[in-house]
């Protein structure tokens, strides 16, 4: 039996998940008549305290309809250097919207307001206009890692001053709001749109949604058919994401005490350097140089666990729905042991 850690994309839908969709009522979404898409949309934006929502197919076209309404071309997008939307969207701020990235070094993953406030271009003809902020929340490449809610709010009082737009990608959004016992609407009433994915944690084989204004949505609307992103019976995927919001969030806090579990037992090994704390459901750590990430991975694939390096000197595990606590154990007792 393999135990893969690599993704919590990697999951499977369950048998309540499956049954949910065979049974889902659909109609043509481009029409605006698919009653399990319209469902879901507006049951994420009540949750969010937001005005409305739109379902996606991935959590990368989400993020991208969401940087190409907030920004015209040659405008400059404001992220932590490991973001998502920068480094694991195919070049995407510049591909769609012709707008490109200013980076900045944050902590695990998460920017600050001063940070941001120190990168924001003057009005000079010389510089990119500075119209967007994204945030991530939690941090991928920051080991699962979660934002201060307050921090969140000085960046939205910059970007109230400055006259910026602010997203969150929020693929992994509700380990951060079971870890941290935050709300939807917390974050709701700050970010212009949030992007949060059903396709990870969550457990659903395909979706994401976009939330936010009425007329925010509208345009993303738009945008989303141009990337060719126009579904029709889009319902029995939406049906898995009802489901899910109904009946698997919750769940996500297992994942993350799994992923302590492991984090702890990992820590014991002489091949793990500098653990990120761990926050949410995601463990990455750094190798000696004798024991490159890729020697680390291939030895845990030899003894059927798998693992992503994601860098040469860096190896991620992610805990997910489908990692039992007997799978867990058995993870364990076989790192013990190498
Ligand atoms: C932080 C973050 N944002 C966005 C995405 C994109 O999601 P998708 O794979 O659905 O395009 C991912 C996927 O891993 C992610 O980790």
């Amino acid at each position: 039996m393999q135990i893969d850690f690599r993704s919590d994309t990697v999951t499977l839908p369950t048998t309540g998940m499956r049954e949910a969709m065979m049974n889902a009522a659909v109609g043509d979404d481009v029409f605006g008549e698919d009653p399990s898409v319209n469902q879901l949309e507006s049951m994420a934006a009540q949750l969010f305290e937001m005005e409305a929502a739109l379902f996606c197919p991935s959590g990368t076209m989400s993020n991208q309809i969401a940087i190409k309404c907030h920004t015209q071309p040659g405008d400059e997008v404001i992220c932590e250097r490991q973001a998502h939307v920068c480094i694991y969207e195919g070049g995407g701020i510049a591909f769609n919207s012709g707008a490109q990235a200013r980076t900045i070094e944050g902590d695990r993953g998460m920017i600050s307001a001063t940070q941001v406030e120190a990168v924001i271009n003057p009005d000079d003809v010389h510089k990119a206009r500075t119209s967007l902020v994204c945030l991530e929340n939690t941090s991928n490449r920051g080991g699962g890692s979660c934002y201060d809610l307050d921090e969140i709010r000085k960046i939205r009082k910059i970007c109230d001053t400055y006259g910026l737009r602010l997203h969150l990608d929020g693929a992994r959004l509700f380990n951060a709001l079971v870890a941290k016992d935050e709300t939807a609407g917390q974050y709701g009433k700050i970010f212009d749109s949030i992007s949060v994915c059903l396709n990870k944690g969550l457990g659903c084989p395909i979706g994401s949604l976009l939330i936010g204004s009425a007329a925010f949505i509208r345009k993303a609307r738009r945008v989303r058919k141009v990337l060719g992103g126009g579904m029709r019976q889009a319902g029995f995927m939406a049906a898995a994401g009802i489901y899910a919001l109904e009946q698997q969030v919750e769940r996500l806090a297992q994942d993350h005490t799994h992923a302590k579990l492991l984090a702890s037992e990992l820590s014991k090994k002489t091949f793990v350097k500098n653990m990120m704390p761990v926050e949410t459901n995601i463990v990455i750590f750094e190798t000696p140089p004798e024991q490159p990430a890729k020697i680390i991975a291939q030895r845990l694939l030899e003894k059927n666990i798998l693992v992503i390096a994601i860098s040469p000197s860096q190896v991620r595990f992610v805990t997910h729905q489908d990692i039992t606590g007997n799978m867990l154990q058995q993870a364990i007792d076989i790192i013990r042991h190498l």
